[in-house]
């Protein structure tokens, strides 16, 4: 049947959408990270992992960073740096209102530092 290698293709992709939802189900976030959770998922998610390097750097490295700076993080979003040559360059978001970047921020910052925890 034609469509057979897209039907193939399914679990794939469904199981690529699962691993890459952020895992972070137990940390407790304030109003803002939990309002940037869900544009995280939908536009960052597939990039950034709360504690694994998946094409980009993982959320408790991205929390080192800019924990005192979220802006950095939005300014960053709007117009990607180049600093690791070992992956392929950020895609910009300048498309995204910036109130919404921040809440993005936000998010990556709690749910970055809590992962960073885990991890002795
Ligand atoms: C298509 C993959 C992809 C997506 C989607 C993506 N990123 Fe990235 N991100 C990367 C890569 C790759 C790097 C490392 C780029 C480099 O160092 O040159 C990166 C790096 C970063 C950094 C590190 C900046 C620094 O100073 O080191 C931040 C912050 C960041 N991304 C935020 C975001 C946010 C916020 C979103 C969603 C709005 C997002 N990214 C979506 C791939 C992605």
């Amino acid at each position: 049947m034609r469509w057979s290698p897209i039907l193939a293709a399914l679990p794939l992709l469904a199981a690529a959408c699962k691993g890459s939802a952020p895992a972070d189900d137990a940390i407790a976030l304030s109003p803002r990270a939990a309002q940037g959770k869900a544009l995280f998922s939908t536009l960052c998610a597939s990039c950034h992992a709360p504690s694994a390097k998946l094409v980009g750097p993982p959320l408790s490295e991205l929390a080192g960073l800019y924990a005192t700076d979220p802006e950095g993080i939005v300014r960053w979003a709007v117009n990607p740096g180049r600093k690791r040559t070992d992956v392929p360059p950020m895609p910009s978001f300048r498309g995204v209102r910036e109130s919404d970047l921040a809440d993005v921020a936000q998010y990556i910052i709690e749910a970055g530092t809590a992962a960073g925890k885990q991890r002795p």
